[in-house]
């Protein structure tokens, strides 16, 4: 069989098929779960190399795997730490392995961070952040969209010459970026105890949100912390007599998540003051704020709903998203009803004093007086909800610490119409701790279905996927559990999505004994290997050999009677059996002793990527601190 033919087919029936939820039946289980990784016998951060690639990939480990988390969807994470030489953003596939990954060699060791998938003007994109990480726990740099051949496409900064925080971008249905921008400014942190009166020194970082029209660059609406929130609501201690200087800002806000509603309003995640703040989308007033010193919410769960501390990645979730376990209250005017999602930290930077004695996933039902409407306007100003109260308290639980207690009775609400109540929280059995990071997703079921719940743990390398009802369907595992709570191996949030990559460079072959090794970096719609063989590179290529994706690198064995071959090349092969654009490999010259011959076909090189050197950013290279 000639295949070199099939070549000259339109390019538009060439590997085609894409991702769909129902169609995954190729899939490979994950391999079974090894304890010895986890024991850090292979080192914090163990991986796999490659003859084919300079890059390594984790041994993702699964602990625990079920068939409800093959849902044809790929892991997105940026692993990164002590551990991990050449940070960056990468891929997995739904068995743990590799599809692809990237270091950025910029000046500030390529530490990526929120590596996710967006749709722009109908198109889905990577985006994530590179820049400078080395202030600890935020970032100065700029987003970066790449398409799905891995070109870059766009780069999206902040507005009026700032630099972007590396905690999140949304792009919004209207073409716009939301953004987080960390700046230094004056501002006078007696009132946090600093004892000295050099207020003409004294300085803290503000964060700003931003709203950017990513096309032309303009600002569309901006939002300084500092304009609405005292910095006295802060949780962070100042400590040490050179902190809250222009040197040495203090850190009392520390927002990490922004998104808009679709009533044009933002909620914000304010890690330092525990608050989840929800923001006009006109005036920037605060319409409320949960959890924290300003917290307007009553907590019908004992507690376990205001405890949450140094929390990240709040999301409004609708009431109707959980339609087998979760029926909202009938609707009523004036009173708003929604669900939130967030990550609860319990825990900063090895400070465990305030939250529960690990991290959760939290699922909150949320009433409040729904702004923008006369009925909620009397509610907030103190009218009641009347006795078919639409809430309910949770289920009863053991008591709160009792710094928690305290901290809870000094915040709960107490306008009744502001209510607050865990719907569920979605622990890991291993009670994983993370004191930096971590994000928590819904991942959509079919029509009627609860959605499932991700959840990425941050500082630690675990990405863990729920059930609705709390119980653990996979968990994953891309470092050493000895790892935990180290740095050394960390990913600032995990997701899951369906993405299609079609790289424009060639897959790369070797030879190594009888075996013919290929890989392809970035290439998702690879299903099978075939290998060829030729007496010269313009002769006729037959097929000697076909063998299915097996992991990042798959080895083919070349069959006994075709040893002697002298030109060898691989082809890559959709799940319908059609070549893969660009699917070509270099051609392997072998003679008496195999050489290899980097020789490439078709397909310019174009997945690197370069920074500009002195980009105006002016910061050092420093090894990067545990992050956020
Ligand atoms: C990706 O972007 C490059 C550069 O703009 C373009 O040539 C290429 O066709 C794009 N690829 C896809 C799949 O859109
Ligand atoms: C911030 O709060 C402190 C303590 O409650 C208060 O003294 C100060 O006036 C407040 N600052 C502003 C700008 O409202
Ligand atoms: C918060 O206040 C409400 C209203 O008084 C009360 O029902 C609830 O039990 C309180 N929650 C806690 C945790 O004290
Ligand atoms: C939770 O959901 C899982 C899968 O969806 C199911 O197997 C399990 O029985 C449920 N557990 C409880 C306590 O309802």
């Amino acid at each position: 069989m000639k295949l070199a033919r099939l070549l000259l087919w339109p390019l538009a029936t060439l590997c085609l098929a894409t991702t769909s939820p129902d169609d995954h039946d190729d899939f490979q289980r994950p391999p079974p779960y090894d304890a010895k990784l986890d024991k850090g016998s292979h080192g914090y951060y163990p991986v796999h190399p490659f003859i084919t690639s300079p890059l390594t990939a984790p041994q993702t480990n699964f602990v625990q795997w079920s068939p409800d988390c093959n849902d044809g969807l790929h892991y997105f994470i940026t692993p990164k730490g002590w551990s991990v030489s050449k940070p960056g953003p990468m891929i997995l596939a739904g068995d743990g392995s590799m599809v692809w990954s990237e270091h950025f060699a910029n000046g500030f060791g390529g530490q990526a961070y929120d590596l996710k998938v967006q749709k722009y003007q109908g198109e889905e994109f990577l985006t994530f952040w590179l820049g400078d990480d080395t202030v600890r726990g935020h970032g100065a740099g700029q987003y970066y969209m790449l398409n799905a051949s891995y070109d870059i496409v766009h780069t999206i900064s902040a507005a009026n010459g700032k630099f972007a925080d590396l905690h999140e971008l949304i792009i919004t249905p209207e073409a716009t970026a939301l953004m987080i921008v960390f700046e230094v400014i004056p501002a006078d942190v007696r009132p946090l105890g600093r004892k000295f009166n050099d207020v003409w020194n004294q300085a803290i970082w503000n964060c700003l949100i931003q709203e950017v029209n990513i096309e032309t660059g303009e600002l569309v609406f901006e939002w300084r912390g500092s304009e609405h929130v005292n910095i006295t609501q802060t949780y962070m201690k100042l400590d040490s007599l050179a902190e809250g200087t222009q040197e040495n800002p203090f850190d009392p806000y520390h927002l990490n998540s922004v998104e808009k509603d679709e009533l044009g309003n933002y909620l914000i995640s304010a890690r330092n003051p525990h608050a989840i703040i929800y923001i006009d989308g006109k005036t920037g007033v605060i319409i409320w704020t949960l959890g924290g010193k300003n917290n307007l919410f009553m907590d019908l769960s004992d507690g376990y709903a205001l405890n949450f501390a140094w929390q990240h990645d709040a999301r409004f979730v609708s009431p109707y998203a959980f339609p087998e376990t979760y029926t909202p209250p009938p609707e009523k005017e004036g009173v708003s009803v929604t669900l939130l999602t967030m990550f609860d930290n319990a825990a900063v930077d090895w400070d465990y004093f305030y939250g529960m004695p690990y991290s959760r996933g939290l699922l909150l039902e949320l009433t409040y007086p729904t702004p923008d409407s006369n009925v909620g306007k009397e509610l907030a100003a103190g009218g009641r909800i009347t006795e078919d109260s639409i809430v309910q308290s949770g289920e009863p639980r053991e008591p709160l610490s009792k710094q928690d207690a305290e901290k809870v009775a000094s915040i709960n609400g107490t306008r009744v119409s502001y209510a607050v109540r865990v719907i569920h929280d979605f622990t890991n059995p291993n009670h994983v701790r993370s004191g930096t990071q971590g994000s928590v997703q819904l991942l959509p079921q079919a029509q009627g279905r609860d959605p499932k719940l991700f959840v990425g743990y941050g500082l630690n390398a675990v990405m863990t996927e729920y059930s609705s009802n709390g119980s653990v369907l996979c968990d994953v595992h891309f470092g050493a559990k000895t790892s935990w709570e180290r740095g050394d191996v960390q990913s600032y949030r995990a997701y899951k999505f369906a993405w299609v990559g079609r790289p424009r460079t060639a897959p790369v072959a070797a030879v190594k004994g009888d075996e013919v090794l290929v890989s392809w970096n970035g290439a998702t719609e690879v299903h099978s290997w075939l290998l060829q063989t030729a007496d010269s590179p313009e002769s006729d290529w037959t097929v000697v050999e076909r063998e299915p994706r097996r992991d990042f690198e798959t080895a083919v064995r070349l069959p006994r009677q075709h040893r002697a071959a002298r030109y060898l090349r691989i082809l890559a092969i959709d799940r319908d059996g059609q070549p893969c654009e660009y699917g070509v490999s270099n051609i392997v010259v072998r003679n008496r002793f195999a050489t290899f011959a980097r020789q490439r076909l078709g397909g310019s090189s174009v997945s690197a990527i370069q920074l500009e050197e002195g980009s105006g950013i002016a910061y050092g290279w420093i090894r990067e601190a545990p992050i956020n």
